[in-house]
């Protein structure tokens, strides 16, 4: 265990993370070169990392994406974590934990606030700090109840025409980027990320989705197997909603089923006269907050909680985030400040044994920020043994500072 190091995944490099990466997955398939040279370039150069052996053979690799992803409706720079593979004969000796703190040790030092990743496996993540924050959630609809919608929404009340869509090109990628940015700020959603103008030009460029923009709105969706799935849909007045749903369902003779990898609060399931589908996919994602003072003062909060709350943070990997916090809220921004020079964690942290006469706030792990960030309440942090000491007037403070249900539309 001793030789493994870690070090960037330079290009002459990647045939063999390639390599290693198609005996755990299997081979690409088709498309798939496109997207591994498109993937490399986005990495290469800081945001890829391999953990080599002393012969500086490469074991393992895994990289950090770098998205935008709305916390109450502002967004943060967010790493995530992907592409995370080792090679077989090299498995089971500490190469992927190796390899995770490496990989938020850079995030950190890249100002990624926090990190997100879809887990093949829980247990790994949860070493470095990593909690499931969310779900991806698909949820599937009769394509004609969406194309109903849309009829009725036709002329609708005001007696307007209502504006026709036009097929999104390469020159709308900044409209939409900003539609979809806007749409975070009114929803105050916590979760999603915005794809950036060169990801909306580049799927557009590159004819891999089939795009319509309104004045105030856009879709994005795809066709196959009978099946309609629609990845971004963005409407500012329910005039758009419905013109764009009614488009997404327009094609009902041919693709009756139409999926969906929105806000599962999105507001269509209001404004329907039928009933999403029973069955709902749901994939999980895990999140870990990387520097909890910029991630604090970066995101939103509810405009009318007004509350102070303190918390002693254990992270012996990020030790910018260990020590005595109280994170203030008011007209909707927040602060964490740093309330002692605890920054060291006491050995054998558990908080309840204290023996100050001093109360002490509630105590979590780097999972247990984790999970606080992404709207788990004190109580079940709590049940799941993530977090001790406090007291009852200090948990709910804690849960009116993270309130939130943070959902991810996006896989990668
Ligand atoms: C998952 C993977 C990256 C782990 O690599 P590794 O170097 O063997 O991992 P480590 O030795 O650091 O083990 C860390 C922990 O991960 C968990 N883990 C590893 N392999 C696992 C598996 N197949 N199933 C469930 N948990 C597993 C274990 O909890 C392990 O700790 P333990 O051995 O003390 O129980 C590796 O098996 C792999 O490349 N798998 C195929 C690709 C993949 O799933 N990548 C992850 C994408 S999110």
């Amino acid at each position: 265990m001793s030789e493994l190091r870690t070090r960037d995944v330079v290009e002459s490099d990647l045939p063999a993370v390639l390599a290693i990466r198609s005996r755990s997955f299997g081979p690409l398939g088709v498309g798939g070169e496109d997207w591994w040279r498109r993937v490399s370039a986005e990495t290469l150069g800081g945001r890829m990392i391999a953990v080599v052996d002393g012969s500086d053979t490469v074991l393992g690799a895994g990289r950090i994406r770098p998205y935008e992803q709305a916390w109450g409706g502002r967004h943060l720079r967010m790493g995530g974590v992907a592409g995370v593979y080792v090679e077989p004969s090299a498995r089971g000796r500490g190469v992927a934990t190796t390899l995770t703190r490496a990989l938020v040790a850079r995030m950190a030092e890249l100002g990624d606030v926090v990190s997100c990743l879809f887990p093949t496996t829980a247990t790994l993540y949860r070493r470095s700090g990593y909690e499931i924050g969310g779900t991806q959630t698909r949820t599937t609809y009769a394509a004609h109840v969406l194309r109903d919608l849309g009829s009725a929404g036709a002329g609708h009340a005001t007696g307007k025409r209502p504006e026709r869509p036009r097929t999104a090109t390469t020159g709308d990628a900044q409209q939409m980027h900003d539609l979809a940015r806007e749409a975070h700020a009114r929803h105050a959603s916590s979760g999603p990320m915005v794809p950036s103008v060169a990801a909306f030009r580049g799927m557009l460029e590159r004819d891999e989705v089939i795009a319509y923009v309104l004045g105030d709105g856009f879709v994005v969706y795809g066709l196959s197997d009978d099946a309609v799935t629609v990845e971004h849909l963005v409407a500012a007045t329910p005039e758009s909603a419905t013109t764009l749903w009614g488009l997404v369902g327009s094609g009902s003779s041919a693709a009756p089923t139409v999926h969906t990898y929105l806000d599962p609060r999105d507001p269509v399931t209001l404004a329907i006269g039928g009933l999403a589908a029973n069955e709902v996919q749901q994939v999980p994602w895990m999140a870990r907050v990387v520097d909890l003072e910029a991630a604090v003062s970066g995101r939103s909060f509810a405009t009318h909680t007004s509350v102070e709350a303190s918390l002693v943070v254990d992270d012996p990997d990020v030790p910018a985030n260990s020590g005595h916090w109280t994170v203030g809220v008011t007209g909707g921004r927040g602060t964490a400040t740093r309330t002692d020079d605890a920054s060291t964690p006491r050995a054998g942290s558990g908080g309840a044994a204290a023996s100050t006469a001093r109360r002490e706030p509630l105590r979590v792990d780097a999972r247990g920020l984790s999970a606080l960030w992404c709207g788990w309440s004190v109580s079940r942090l709590r049940q799941a043994g993530l977090a001790t000491g406090g007291d009852a007037d200090g948990d709910a403070a804690l849960d009116a500072v993270f309130a939130s249900t943070p959902y991810i539309t996006e896989y990668f």
